[in-house]
């Protein structure tokens, strides 16, 4: 297909029979006369001479993260219901094995959760699949506006916004809240998720960043902003690192200098917190905090992200925000497996005990195996390994060897020099499997020569 160089407007070419159909071809009965222009374009050569490789410009971007070590493979695995952690990998050469997935987000496994999936296909065999629209335009599904109460609930907030996905709802739900506050100053924790970075880029407003759980610069931060107001970003369980913020703390600093505070609650919703509220429930300090946001994707073992505050707050994001007016809704269905999975975690308590007693034996068990296991105070176990094809060739001998899937984790998810493997013990990761689990990666840092414990890992500079 020829196109006509951008230095030729259309406007220079006369057109036959109006303007419809101008320079689309089909439907114009009467072709443009030749303009001058268009004659010494073709005489110099710059027209006819076919398409512009855009093609290449991919290459060239797939290139650059191929010479970093940085190109990304996804595995291809098909989960097990009713068998989970256990999973089908479809292998590069066509077979088919049974693995152990170490890496899971689906924390406590409620994806597979018999409540969960009845009420799925329950509700998907009556309402069908889609959503129908946005809400805008196909109304509220009733299963989204019991979710929302439930969620509500859950935080102890007056209102409850759904989105389709955390990350939406992060994007969505700070750039909006903080553009609904004149002269709004954000104050976001260096350490926070792309979701919420680009949040705070989507608002407009003056950011200031502080140092990670650094409450001292936090504090100097609001000193120097005076009176204007102020909204603090941060999460509570922080992923990659798997550590956890002072929420109390960072409530008093937001009391004595009159900022407000949103908190991302992604990796804790489900699994801390007497009835799945999440770090600030079991910290006491829910109350304490004005928007709380999380995901229906980990612990609850859906899809879909939420924030939660005040009345007035949700209706103001539910009328203002994009990503929320402009897409889709979530699917009811998908709205009642998620509503099933929140009322199933407020009720029972033995999911978050055995998801904090496997992932406290995973790492007793890999630390006494000499392996680098960072230190964290949830269930998140981050082995270190401080190179990106290092980390990657780990997992994939840990995949083809083993039958563990781990993906590594690698810039940009975290600082060059501290790539790792990130690994989530479940409910379901049983003694025998951590025992399996830790011969495994005793054998594969064994014969890739990997670090061990003790060893510093320094981040590269950029
Ligand atoms: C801290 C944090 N917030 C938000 C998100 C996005 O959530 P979702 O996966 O539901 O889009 C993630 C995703 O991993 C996350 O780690």
């Amino acid at each position: 297909m020829n196109r006509m160089p951008a230095t030729i407007k259309i406007s220079d070419t006369k057109q036959g029979a109006g303007q419809q159909g101008a320079g689309q071809g089909a439907g114009c009965e009467s072709k443009p006369a030749i303009t001058s222009a268009i004659k010494a374009a073709i005489k110099t050569g710059s027209i006819g001479q076919g398409r512009i490789d855009y093609e290449s410009h991919f290459r060239t971007a797939l290139d650059r993260l191929h010479s970093e070590r940085r190109y990304r493979v996804f595995a291809d695995i098909e989960r097990i219901a009713g068998r989970f952690p256990t999973a089908h990998w479809r292998k590069p050469d066509g077979g088919t094995s049974e693995i152990t997935v170490w890496c899971s987000n689906d924390y406590l496994g409620m994806g597979q959760h018999p409540d969960v999936v009845g009420a799925m296909t329950r509700t998907a065999a009556r309402c069908g699949v889609g959503a129908g629209g946005t809400r805008n335009i196909a109304g509220n599904n009733s299963p989204l506006v019991d979710l929302e109460r439930e969620l509500a609930d859950l935080h102890g907030k007056e209102a409850g916004l759904v989105f389709t996905s955390g990350y939406v709802s992060n994007q969505s739900g700070i750039s909006t809240i903080a553009k609904l506050i004149p002269n709004c100053l954000i104050l976001s924790d260096a350490f926070n998720h792309n979701s919420m970075i680009e949040g705070v880029r989507h608002s407009g407003c003056e950011k200031r960043v502080f140092r990670h759980n650094d409450l001292k610069h936090l504090e100097e931060l609001l000193i120097a902003a005076g009176d204007r107001p102020k909204l603090i970003a941060f999460e509570s369980v922080y992923s990659m690192d798997g550590d956890v913020s002072d929420i109390g703390a960072i409530c008093d600093l937001a009391d004595r200098y009159g900022a407000m505070t949103y908190l991302d609650e992604v990796h804790a919703v489900g699994l801390y917190g007497p009835r799945g509220g999440g770090i600030s429930e079991r910290d006491g300090v829910m109350h304490r905090v004005d928007v709380i946001e999380g995901t229906l994707a980990k612990g609850f073992g859906c899809v879909g992200g939420y924030i939660t505050g005040s009345a007035v707050l949700c209706d103001a994001v539910r009328s203002h925000a994009p990503g929320f007016i402009f897409t889709t809704a979530l699917p009811p269905a998908i709205a009642a497996a998620a509503i099933a999975s929140v009322r199933y975690l407020k009720r029972s308590t033995v999911e978050r005990e055995a998801h904090q007693r496997q992932a406290a034996r995973t790492k007793t068990a890999l630390e006494a195996a000499g392996l680098p296991v960072l230190h964290t105070d949830t269930h998140i176990v981050p082995v270190m390994v401080g190179d990106a094809e290092l980390c990657k060739a780990a997992a994939d001998h840990l995949l083809e060897h083993h039958g563990i899937y781990i993906q590594p984790i690698n810039y940009p998810t975290v600082p060059r020099g501290t790539e790792r493997l990130r690994i989530t013990p479940s409910p379901f990761h049983d003694d025998a499997r951590i025992a399996k689990l830790t011969a495994a990666l005793t054998e594969t840092w064994d014969t890739l020569d990997l670090p061990r414990a003790g060893t510093v890992f320094v981040e590269a500079a950029e």
